[in-house]
């Protein structure tokens, strides 16, 4: 694989009381000066899925150069807001593929509840998904919630109700990343050949303890994927470096 960057955002909450705009669009503009290969938008695009907001993110993202991906959060799933997010968004299951990466994201939320739930036959539809993809390409899971707990996210009530059939299914299925959201704090943990990733908020006020809104910066190569943190309007801070190959994350 050459050189290929993806750059994980999430959390905007376009409504919520003082939901800060003015970082969502300095961080599109910095995205657009990266010129990732791909967005991948782990959810929560809105507070309580208004239309209003369903369609003030659209228009956000859309000044986005790079294809992306998006998916639905807990707070998308207020209101019936699913039905807003597919009008505007595409399905809520969606795949990507290009010459380096096969991506899936899906939507693990659950009308007007926080926890997050994929079931039987969400990863039935998963692991037909993957069992097609080409094995020479890099496997991407993208969903809202988190697999693994969160630090700094205070009483834990709110992960998924599977998430060990989760990570059962795509450690088999040879996933090398996992991208989320949710819980505002960007972090990472390694499990077997998986590296999950957890990006901050890019838009709430709510930062458990991050100094600002932020994002991750993914950087892949034929043997390495380095991932960062990008405080907006402010320094990147190298968080983690992987070697990956056939076998997945094999180091690091
Ligand atoms: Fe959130
Ligand atoms: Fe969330």
């Amino acid at each position: 694989m050459s050189k290929y960057t993806i750059v994980q955002i999430s959390d905007l909450h376009i409504g919520e009381a003082s939901y800060r705009r003015d970082m969502v669009v300095t961080a599109i503009e910095e995205i657009n000066e990266i010129k990732p290969n791909l967005v991948v938008v782990c959810g929560d695009l809105t507070w309580n899925a208004i239309r209003e907001q369903f369609l003030e993110a659209r228009d956000l993202l859309q000044n986005i150069d790079s294809p992306q991906i998006v998916t639905m959060g807990n707070h998308d799933a207020f209101n019936v807001g699913y039905l807003t997010f597919e009008e505007l968004f595409g399905p809520r299951y969606a795949e990507y593929q290009d010459e380096s990466v096969f991506v899936m994201a899906v939507d693990s939320s659950e009308p007007d509840l926080n926890t997050g739930h994929v079931g039987r036959e969400g990863r039935g539809f998963i692991d037909q998904a993957f069992s097609k993809a080409d094995e020479k390409l890099l496997k991407i899971f993208a969903l809202h919630h988190h697999l693994v707990p969160v630090p700094r996210s205070g009483r834990e009530r709110d992960s998924m109700v599977d998430a060990g059939d989760m990570l059962e299914l795509l450690m088999h299925k040879g996933v090398s990343l996992v991208l989320s959201g949710h819980r505002h704090y960007p972090w990472l943990w390694r499990l077997e050949n998986m590296v999950l990733s957890y990006s901050g908020t890019c838009g709430s006020p709510r930062l458990r303890g991050s100094p600002c809104q932020n994002y991750n910066i993914i950087k892949i190569d034929k043997n390495n994927i380095e991932i960062s943190t990008k405080l907006i309007g402010g320094p990147t801070r190298r968080r983690g470096k992987y070697r990956w190959g056939k076998r997945g994350i094999t180091s690091g």
